[in-house]
């Protein structure tokens, strides 16, 4: 396993890690959570990413849980607060008060007396950038967390913290979290460039286009069992991501892996750390065997002519064409 360091910071995060939405303390059971969990340690995967809101806290359980024997100083862990955790108006968003609480609520569940990386899911207009800026830096000063980052932030809203943090003289955010793919490339428009210019490195959310990039998913036939497009739990946000358009496309990039000696995932994984923003591309798993295919990917250079014919496969247009 490779390391990158996650944008200006000093941290090392390993080029693969493993998230936890819809999967673990999810549709997964415990058992075969904690193996996967377990067994992407031992490959070297040192970051692991979950959310408050992935089934209601229970997702940070299921991990605290798995990650708790082994060495703290050897893990990463991140995770998120914004989304619903309760009916009331406090119980969301990037307040100061819900910040505060829901830091305390994940370390309680997760079982560790800090976080590697607090990120805000998502942003939040109804609180001032201020106040949430200020929330995160007295987190770091308090030793909660370590690091501070964002997901799905709009470009403007990115430039706009880090003036604000520089004119408040907080710490600075380190990370962003986009949702990027083969199929799904609309990050690169303008949140790429705000990320490079003020030095936020990128952790990848579903790299894979949550499975569909791993050519399992066949023009014309039925999702197979056991699959997420399969689930009704899980596949409300696939339909866009698997048009016959795509589908098809997937399957001429499965004969690229395939002369490359990669498998399709391999390749979609290594085409995603083709950026030196990327610092890592967090997976998903259901199964131990997901776990060790993808982490092959670190370290895997891509020659010229296969990221011409990507480029030619899936040019930058966003997912559902
Ligand atoms: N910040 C955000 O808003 C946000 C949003 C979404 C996700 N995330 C984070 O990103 C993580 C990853 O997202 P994701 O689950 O959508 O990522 P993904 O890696 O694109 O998709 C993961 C799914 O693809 C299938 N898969 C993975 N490896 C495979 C392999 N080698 N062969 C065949 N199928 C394979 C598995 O589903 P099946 O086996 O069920 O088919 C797996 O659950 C999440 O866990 C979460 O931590 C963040």
């Amino acid at each position: 396993m490779k390391y990158r360091n996650l944008g200006l910071s000093g941290l090392k995060v390993s080029e693969i890690s493993l998230g936890s939405w819809l999967t673990f303390g999810g549709v997964v059971a415990e058992e075969e959570s904690v193996r996967a969990i377990r067994r992407a340690y031992e490959l070297g995967v040192n970051f692991f990413d979950t959310a408050n809101a992935y089934n209601r806290g229970q997702a940070e359980e299921v991990l605290g849980r798995a990650l708790s024997g082994f060495r703290r100083e050897s893990l990463v862990v991140a995770t998120k607060a914004f989304f619903p955790m309760d009916e009331g108006p406090n119980d969301r968003g990037l307040s100061r008060k819900h910040l505060f609480e829901q830091c305390e609520a994940s370390l309680r569940r997760l079982g560790l007396d800090y976080l590697d990386l607090y990120q805000c899911h998502r942003s939040d207009d109804s609180t001032p950038l201020e106040e949430t800026l200020r929330a995160l830096d007295d987190l770091q000063a308090q030793g909660k967390i370590l690091y501070a980052g964002v997901s799905e932030w709009p470009a403007e809203r990115i430039r706009q913290a880090a003036l604000l943090g520089r004119q408040m003289n907080l710490r600075p955010l380190v990370s962003d979290q986009p949702g990027y793919n083969l199929l799904w490339r609309d990050s690169e428009a303008g949140v790429l460039e705000a990320c490079r210019e003020e030095g936020l490195g990128w952790v990848v959310y579903s790299p894979l286009a949550q499975g569909v990039l791993t050519g399992k998913y066949r023009p014309g036939s039925k999702p197979g069992k056991g699959t997420r497009a399969a689930d009704k739990r899980q596949n409300m946000f696939m339909a866009r991501l698997m048009s016959p358009r795509n589908l098809k496309r997937v399957q001429a990039m499965a004969g690229l892996a395939r002369r490359l000696k990669l498998t399709p995932g391999q390749l979609a994984l290594a085409w995603c750390l083709r950026l030196p923003e990327t610092a890592s591309v967090i997976t998903g798993a259901t199964r131990v065997a997901q776990v060790e295919e993808n982490v092959k990917a670190s370290g895997v250079q891509l020659p010229k002519a296969a990221l011409d014919e990507l480029e030619r496969l899936f040019p930058r247009e966003g997912a559902g064409n």
